[in-house]
């Protein structure tokens, strides 16, 4: 959507994955608390998005929605004032639809009102999702709120939570900043590898102004191990896909915190030419040995080895599969080690990987420009 935002992913954190319903003005406040105490904030995670649960069961009697009276007595303007003057960014969250996956108001057939009260409390996101939607194509539902978003005057980042449904990736980009590819994560192995899988078949879409997106990142909440997070976090930022944390910043640990704060891998993320990376050669049992590369501003790529197999095993980046000629000498950076690896890489590189785990590298390339991936 050509509304100025999304020039990058955007970044920030949500409460859904971790808190579902149970939320307070409390809770934003002090997640935002924790965003700059904790430096994450400064790295980029700016946007505080609550999502559903902050509104009451239903619209008051001028047919307005209104926060919860029990959980967020002082309102969303009061919040938004808050989260500003931490330097941050406050979203809110509605429903294309009768109501809400949490069966509160939705915004279906009150787009208008709906965004003039969002911008009237000064909020800069909205996360549209797409329950009790009434059997209405989503083509039709999701562009009335961006002209209501766009008549307010107020710049709101328009992310579109239709869960793939009609191959949003298709229409999307004239609609909104971020478009969901896929149902919801969960904190599994196997849901985070089958969405990265689900969003990669729509690399071609992602570009500065809208993205893909595979869902908010579980890294913290307890269902993966170390390795498989850092690996759902090199892969997220290498799909070019929103970095939205998951997780209960209040209590981060520290093994979450180095994963999240890591500056190179965010720097992938946030790249200025904006092209999705893409899963490009697969070898082993089930393909279960992964290259995923994508092209970098300054001639350099981004590419991640990654071993979704039950072993250890070695994962070769061939030249061929990078588009790179095989002679090109190319020198490797390890985002996970902060280490120069080489200087003079030649044909292919390859590394041992834990199982699970994913190796994340720039390749600057020496010599000629490597072809488009
Ligand atoms: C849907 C969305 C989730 C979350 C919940 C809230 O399932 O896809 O991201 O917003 O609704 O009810």
């Amino acid at each position: 959507l050509n509304n100025g935002l999304a020039l990058t992913p955007q970044m920030g954190w949500n409460s859904w994955n971790f808190f579902a319903c149970n939320i307070t003005e409390d809770l934003i406040r002090e997640t935002a608390d924790a965003l700059v105490s904790t430096g994450l904030a400064d790295l980029g995670y700016v946007y505080v998005n609550i999502d559903d649960c902050w509104s009451a069961a239903s619209r008051d009697s001028e047919g307005q929605l209104v926060p919860d009276p029990k959980t967020f007595p002082s309102g969303i303007k009061a919040l938004a004032d808050y989260v500003h003057g931490k330097g941050l960014k406050l979203g809110i969250y509605s429903d294309a639809g009768a109501f809400t996956c949490q069966v509160r108001p939705g915004s279906l057939f009150h787009e208008v009102d709906d965004a003039e009260l969002f911008a009237s409390w000064e909020v800069d996101y909205l996360k549209y999702d797409n329950c009790f939607n009434l059997g209405i194509d989503p083509k039709k539902r999701y562009p009335p709120m961006r002209d209501a978003l766009n008549a307010t005057g107020r710049t709101i980042f328009y992310s579109l939570c239709e869960w793939g449904v009609e191959d949003p990736a298709l229409w999307a980009r004239g609609v909104g900043n971020s478009w969901r590819t896929t149902d919801d994560i969960n904190d599994t192995w196997a849901s985070m590898t089958t969405i990265a899988d689900l969003n990669d078949k729509w690399a071609s879409y992602a570009g500065p102004g809208g993205w893909n997106d595979p869902d908010m990142l579980e890294v913290g909440n307890g269902g993966m191990t170390y390795q498989e997070y850092r690996a759902h976090f090199s892969i997220w930022a290498l799909m070019k896909a929103p970095l939205l944390i998951g997780c209960d910043v209040r209590n981060i640990t520290d093994e979450t915190f180095e994963i999240l704060s890591n500056k190179e891998v965010i720097a992938v993320n946030q790249d200025s030419l904006g092209v999705q990376g893409r899963k490009v050669y697969v070898s082993g049992e089930d393909n279960c040995l992964q290259v995923w590369a994508g092209p970098l501003s300054g001639n350099r790529l981004v590419v991640a080895l990654w071993n979704r197999c039950s072993k250890a095993a070695t994962i070769t980046a061939k030249w061929e599969a990078l588009g790179l000629e095989s002679s090109t000498s190319v020198s490797v950076r390890d985002l996970w080690q902060h280490k120069d690896l080489t200087d003079n890489a030649v044909s292919s590189f390859g590394a041992k990987v834990a199982s699970h785990d994913c190796h994340m590298y720039i390749f600057a390339p020496k010599t000629a420009a490597h072809s488009a991936i």
